[in-house]
């Protein structure tokens, strides 16, 4: 469906909005309708461990839902090496992506389903705050990765109740200031 030699627009809805650390040609803020972004998903290899999995972000269908992230604009070949590097049980999914003018285009997400086996599924906003605090891995403390997240949202002006919420007990938690939200 898609050509290979042509750019391709992809969306990132997690540590890819915070950190772009990849060549791309263009970044635009952009929405995806009828999914919502969870801390469903385990992490063994960045934010925890084999044993210990901290907890990071995928999309689950929501009817109703948007789902705010940033949108990259990357050539097939930077494409086929992000798609090595974040494969670990995420899968590729072909998505209608809006930006901020209300255009559309058709591009990329990746989604890490119930059928993966790092999947952890559904917990509460505390118990998934308290999972975060006590998880690190090679790339970070996962508490590191829901502060960036939920400030990336901010800097785009965006709200996550889920994402807010999760930050908000984490704050409880470890006895730090909950951030400003504005509204
Ligand atoms: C994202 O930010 O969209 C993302 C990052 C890593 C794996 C899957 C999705």
């Amino acid at each position: 469906k898609f050509d290979s030699h042509a750019s391709v627009w992809l969306f990132g809805y997690g540590s890819l909005i915070f950190k772009a650390d990849f060549p791309f040609l263009e970044r635009r803020p952009a929405s995806i309708a009828n999914w919502a972004r969870r801390f469903w998903q385990g992490s063994h290899d960045h934010r925890g461990t084999e044993t210990a999995p901290g907890r990071v972000v995928t999309l689950v269908p929501e009817p109703g839902a948007v789902c705010h992230g940033m949108a990259y604009l990357v050539t097939p070949e930077e494409f086929a090496h992000l798609d090595h590097r974040e494969k670990n049980g995420y899968l590729r999914l072909a998505i209608d992506m809006r930006f901020e003018d209300g255009t559309s285009v058709e591009g990329l997400v990746y989604i890490a389903t119930h059928e993966n086996a790092a999947y952890l599924g559904p917990a509460t906003e505390r118990e998934i705050a308290r999972h975060i605090a006590g998880a690190a891995g090679p790339s970070g403390p996962n508490s590191e990765y829901l502060l960036e997240l939920a400030q990336a949202l901010r800097d785009l002006g965006k709200t996550d109740p889920h994402v807010f919420e999760i930050e908000r007990h984490l704050a409880e938690l470890t006895g730090a200031l909950p951030p400003v939200t504005a509204c």
